[in-house]
């Protein structure tokens, strides 16, 4: 895919991508990517996050093995109907484990605090022309997924993101209209339809 300057256009061509070409992602490509994550926002600034980059084909294998265990578990045999290949996670270039720091109870503000970083991630991937994915389906496997990456207490995995050169160019993502989602000065029911 090619890369994308203009910022409206972005936003119109991030795609969940789960199929991706045989193409390692070199270091600095990936450190531009990993930098646009930590300037995301954070309830108090306290940046309370760490991003596990797994590129080892053994510790894939096992994520892998995991999240598929996860699928089953999740959908039985009925999986969910895909508009792409979904490959497995041990031959996506690179996972990136997003983990945020949960202090007490988790919040709203929890997931909040990595969510936005997770997104300027992947918006800074489709920028250079990566593509990306997101799962949070390895959280029915909480437990192992921690102990194989040694994730701490106190410590949460919030989502997988996946990166890689894509494996076909991918168009621009569909959405109903503005109207369908937005009212103005207050709460109008039912929805406005666009
Ligand atoms: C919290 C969260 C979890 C998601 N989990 C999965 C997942 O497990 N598998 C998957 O294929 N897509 C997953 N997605 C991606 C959505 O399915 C995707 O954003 C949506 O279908 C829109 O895709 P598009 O932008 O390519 O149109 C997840 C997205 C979010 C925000």
């Amino acid at each position: 895919m090619q890369p994308i300057t203009d910022v409206k256009e972005l936003f119109r061509h991030q795609r969940q991508v789960r199929a991706f070409a045989d193409r390692p992602v070199d270091d600095a490509t990936l450190q531009e990517v990993l930098q646009a994550a930590v300037h995301g926002p954070s309830a108090s600034n306290a940046q309370p996050w760490r991003f596990i980059v797994v590129r080892d084909a053994e510790v894939k294998a096992q994520l892998d093995a995991l999240y598929e265990a996860a699928f089953a578990e999740q959908y039985g045999g009925t999986p969910p109907p895909r508009g792409t290949d979904r490959q497995p996670l041990s031959q996506v270039p690179v996972l990136v484990v997003a983990c945020v720091r949960v202090r007490g109870r988790a919040n709203i503000a929890t997931g909040a605090s990595v969510y936005p970083s997770v997104q300027n991630l992947m918006l800074a991937a489709r920028a250079i022309g990566l593509a990306s994915g997101i799962t949070t389906l390895h959280r029915l496997k909480l437990a192992e997924v921690h102990e194989l990456l040694g994730i701490p207490e106190g410590w949460e995995s919030a989502a997988i993101v996946l990166v890689g050169w894509p494996d076909r160019a991918y168009g621009p993502n569909k959405r109903p209209p503005l109207e369908r989602f937005v009212t103005y000065d207050r709460w109008t029911d039912p929805p406005p339809r666009g």
